[in-house]
């Protein structure tokens, strides 16, 4: 089978974590990387050995890459990823697809029309905490009547374009898709939203949220994010509840479980997991380029990409609007 040739378009923070996977993948041959930066480019071709450098894209194809993986800023992703999939490559796009409905609806177009594959990064599905709770559900060990989310972020200062929609879409697209993503990962379909918010500290329209869904499964959920709570832990974490039973993560760190009443409570710690394996970026990089050599469904197609992005769009406006909104209807006409 031929080495699947990737070519890397953003030498930033998660390039260097997706090529250090990807250098360890005998089916991968990192071809190049590019980024407006030079220096950028460089130094991450230099940290995963004989890699070609560049500044665009062009460079990329000319190189003869099939795969693309996109790791620029959040709303800059659209226009690669549609050049790339109108060039016939396959493109893997960290989170998010785009910052607007229209973003996603021209990738989708771009995806059905092209030979190439699309994949939408979610690494937090395939995190070790993640992947135990999903597990417990899928065995029927713990049925979710309820749960309650949250992920903060410390803070909108450090680096400073962290406060700029312009550069982030807002908070929900560049921290809370993840929990978000979660929801419908663990949960299945939502019926209802409704999102309360507020802008607390920044210049962005908000930087405070609390949800609230109902599931077409019967299970409720609540969803808190805050774009400065100042690190403390916890900052992140899920908790469901089933009959007479609780599981819960801890960062990423750790799961608490029990599944009956005055039974004994299971942890399972991954402190010592190394970062990238415990936070699911080895698993989500493993299936998009077994996909690619299998010619299988890559694990977040076209069609989860839109339906998260419809839902992060849908949270946004019913904080704008103040109500609830029907998600089922939103999915049926988004449908057509
Ligand atoms: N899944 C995760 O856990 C996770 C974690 C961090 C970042 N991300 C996502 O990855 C993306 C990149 O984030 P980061 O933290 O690596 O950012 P970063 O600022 O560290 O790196 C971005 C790189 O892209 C380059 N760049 C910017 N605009 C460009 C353009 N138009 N053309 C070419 N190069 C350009 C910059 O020079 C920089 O080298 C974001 O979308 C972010 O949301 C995901």
């Amino acid at each position: 089978m031929a080495k699947t040739r990737v070519g890397i378009f953003g030498a930033g923070y998660i390039a260097s974590v997706h090529a250090d996977i990807l250098a360890g993948d005998e089916r991968v041959e990192l071809v190049g990387v590019a980024d407006m930066v030079e220096a950028n480019a460089a130094r991450l071709a230099e940290r995963i050995g004989d890699a070609r450098t560049g500044t665009t894209l062009e460079d990329l194809f000319r190189m003869e890459v099939d795969t693309v993986y996109i790791t620029t800023p959040n709303t800059t992703h659209v226009d690669p990823v549609v050049a790339s999939l109108n060039e016939g490559r396959n493109v893997f796009c960290e989170k998010p697809m785009a910052t607007d409905l229209a973003g996603g609806d021209r990738i989708r177009e771009a995806a059905l029309a092209s030979t190439g594959s699309y994949n939408l990064g979610m690494n937090r599905r395939y995190a070790y905490t993640h992947d135990k709770l999903k597990r417990l559900i899928e065995s029927g060990e713990l049925a979710p009547y309820s749960a309650q989310l949250k992920l903060n972020r410390g803070e909108l200062l450090r680096p400073a374009w962290t406060a700029d929609p312009s550069k982030t879409g807002g908070f929900l697209y560049e921290t809370t898709i993840h929990q978000i993503d979660l929801l419908t990962y663990l949960f299945g379909s939502i019926a209802t939203l409704r999102c309360a918010a507020r802008s607390a500290i920044s210049d962005a329209e908000f930087d405070d949220f609390s949800m609230l869904f109902t599931f077409e499964s019967g299970t409720v959920a609540t969803l808190s994010s805050s774009a400065h709570s100042g690190w403390s832990f916890p900052f992140e974490r899920v908790e469901i509840y089933g009959r007479y039973a609780t599981a819960m993560t801890e960062e990423l760190e750790r799961v608490r479980y029990a599944l009956e009443l005055d039974q004994t409570v299971h942890t399972e710690d991954y402190t010592h997991i190394p970062f990238a394996e415990k936070g699911g970026y080895v698993k989500e990089d493993r299936l998009f380029i077994d996909a690619l050599q299998d010619g299988g469904e890559p694990p977040v197609d076209v069609d989860d990409a839109c339906a998260l992005n419809l839902l992060l769009a849908c949270i946004y406006e019913s904080a704008r609007e103040n109500r609830e909104i029907d998600f089922s209807a939103r999915v049926r006409e988004s449908i057509g």
